[in-house]
């Protein structure tokens, strides 16, 4: 079974919109496996979006994810990457589609209230970034 990571950044958080963002996941048939809340330093924020260092938006991106605590998810299932990124719409709320969660709750392209892997490599870091073997409940 795939296994992707999720987190509810600091937008949604701040609008107690974390339940209902888990709860869109789980209503795909995901499975949620792993659950924690957390608030990123600096150095664990720019780890987890290293792949983005080179880029002009990384400092205000890893500000922002550090902002707050955040919740991070890992959820399994059949192409689990792909169903939650569909159901999380295009990084920029303003070009996601209605009924997605960016298209619904969304402010703009930083502040898009969640993260999801973006291929099984990614998943596979970042899951064993935020969680241990021990925390992981995958069947
Ligand atoms: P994510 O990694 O958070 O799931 O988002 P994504 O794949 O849809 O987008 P990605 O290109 O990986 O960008 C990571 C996050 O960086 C912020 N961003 N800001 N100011 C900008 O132009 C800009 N572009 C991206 C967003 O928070 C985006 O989700
Ligand atoms: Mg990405």
């Amino acid at each position: 079974m795939e296994k992707t990571l999720v987190l509810i950044k600091p937008d949604a958080m701040q609008r107690g919109l974390a339940n209902t963002i888990l709860s869109r996941l789980e209503k795909l048939g995901l499975k949620l496996i792993a659950l924690k809340m957390l608030h990123l330093d600096k150095q664990f924020a720019q780890q987890h979006y290293d792949i983005h260092r080179d880029k002009p938006f990384f400092s205000s991106l890893v500000d922002y994810i550090s902002s707050t605590p955040i919740v991070a998810a890992a959820f399994e299932g059949d192409k689990a990457i792909e169903q939650a990124r569909k159901a999380m719409g295009a990084t920029d709320p303003a070009k996601s589609e209605a009924g997605t969660i960016r298209g619904d709750f969304g402010v703009d392209i930083e502040h898009n209230s969640v993260h999801g892997s973006d291929s099984a490599e990614s998943a596979e870091r970042e899951i064993s970034l935020f969680f241990t073997e021990e925390e992981i409940f995958s069947s």
